[in-house]
């Protein structure tokens, strides 16, 4: 079974409440995932984990936090390269495009997207949370 490494960054919770979802998600099936947000994780035991999954709402002009995902997405550089990685967050309006540059920003890194992204429109509901637990089973392996 696979190991996670999830690191998120939510203003006002709604990315927070899927990385939960996703964490008991894991917990629930019997995995190890080393959970935290991005401002206070622990880069090693993150980096440790099998597969690296990332949390954040679109912010700016449909673009990724820019204070702490995308500093630590820079920072592990190289390493993404052929690394399963999994994304996810909330946006608030239009279709999610931040999640589209985010997946093509990622496979240009060398990345592989081992599970389809997953959006939602603000407070995640029951969709979005089921599709959360579905990219669970298939990261754990
Ligand atoms: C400064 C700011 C910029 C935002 N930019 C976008 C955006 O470009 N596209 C979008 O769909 N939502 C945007 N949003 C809305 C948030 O992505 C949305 O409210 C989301 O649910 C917040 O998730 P969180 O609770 O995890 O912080 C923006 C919100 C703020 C405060």
């Amino acid at each position: 079974m696979n190991t996670i490494g999830l690191a998120y960054w939510s203003s006002t919770g709604n990315t927070e409440t899927m990385a939960e979802a996703f964490k008991d998600a894991v917990e629930a099936k019997g995995g190890n995932i080393y959970f935290s947000s991005a401002e206070n994780m622990d880069k090693e035991a993150f980096m440790s984990a099998d597969v690296w999954v990332f949390g954040s709402p679109a912010c700016g002009t449909e673009e990724i936090n820019d204070t702490d995902i995308e500093p630590l997405i820079d920072d592990l550089g190289d390493k993404l390269k052929g690394r399963k990685v999994f994304m996810f967050g909330s946006f608030g309006w239009g279709d999610g495009e931040y999640m589209e540059t985010w997946t093509a920003d990622m496979e240009a890194k060398g990345a592989i997207i081992a599970a389809d992204p997953v959006t939602c429109l603000e407070t995640p509901d029951d969709e979005a949370l089921g599709k959360i637990k579905a990219a669970v089973e298939v990261l754990l392996g």
